[in-house]
């Protein structure tokens, strides 16, 4: 191949969209974040809403569910594949990274480091599906911060599916988070983490149940900075100076869940 050639070859490779998938519309969080840092690039989106929730699905559900979500990305056309999921990062990451060893895999995990660092030896929440609390990773994280800080791990199964069916606040919400919360409002904690995608889109929710003192972390920016940085690493940054397109897809094809992720992406 000839050195020309080969710079065509990469400068095409550049342009491909970045692939983003997760259980439903949450990994838009992280969208909305890698947008934000890289808007030149072009995006598309997968939502697996037709088996959502993730999180309270073995692992070879989820596992073989992960794998499917890639796939449909890779065959797209993709130069990078970002896991919005916790869930799915918890389940299959490692092993998605040796199948798609030619390009970089990022996955996302709760942001448990700048929660522990903001505050010296506080009591932090850690919010995320059963599966993400179950997994090693997790473990591993907890091993890594539970000297410096007290960790309370609460798994939240139920929350995915307020914000698959759109609801992102209101009574109905609020009164899942007051039963959730219940412990935590009588012993107050000083940082919460949002170790799901889907739950920055109910955080004023959150917010409102826990108090307002309390401070909330989540992943996504920190996906977003990393994502950058492979991309660099791997020479697979657009060069365009144009705003990128994104595209958005869902398993459920019925176009419902697809306008709901474009009015998530678009409403903040
Ligand atoms: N957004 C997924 C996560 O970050 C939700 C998992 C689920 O579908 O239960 O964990």
């Amino acid at each position: 191949m000839s050195e020309s050639q080969k710079t065509d070859e990469e400068v095409q490779r550049q342009r491909l969209p970045i692939g983003v998938f997760d259980s439903g519309v949450g990994g838009i969080s992280v969208l909305r974040e890698l947008t934000a840092l890289m808007p030149n690039e072009n995006y598309i989106f997968y939502g697996d809403s037709a088996h959502a929730p993730y999180g309270t699905k073995t692992l070879e559900e989820v596992r073989r569910l992960t794998f499917a979500d890639a796939e449909y990305l890779v065959r797209l056309g993709v130069k990078a594949l970002v896991v919005a999921c916790n869930t799915a990062t918890s389940a299959a990451v490692t092993l998605l990274r040796e199948r798609y060893a030619d390009m970089p895999v990022i996955g996302i995990e709760p942001a448990l480091k700048p929660a522990v660092l903001s505050a010296g030896h506080a009591r932090v929440l850690v919010l995320a599906t059963p599966m993400t609390l179950r997994e090693e990773k997790f473990c591993h994280l907890l091993c890594r911060f539970k000297e410096q800080a007290e960790i309370l791990p609460l798994p939240c199964p139920g929350l995915v599916e307020f914000v698959e069916d759109g609801i992102l606040c209101g009574p109905k919400l609020e009164r899942f988070l007051t039963e959730l919360f219940a412990e935590y409002r009588e012993h107050p904690v000083d940082c919460a983490v949002l170790g799901c995608t889907h739950y920055p889109f109910v955080k004023p929710a959150i917010q409102k149940i826990l108090g307002e003192r309390v401070r909330i972390f989540d992943g996504g920016a920190g996906t977003a900075r990393e994502t950058k940085r492979r991309l660099r690493e791997c020479g697979l940054l657009n060069p365009s100076l144009q705003k990128g397109e994104i595209r958005l897809y869902n398993s459920q094809g019925s176009g419902e869940m697809a306008r709901l992720a474009r009015t998530l992406l678009e409403a903040l």
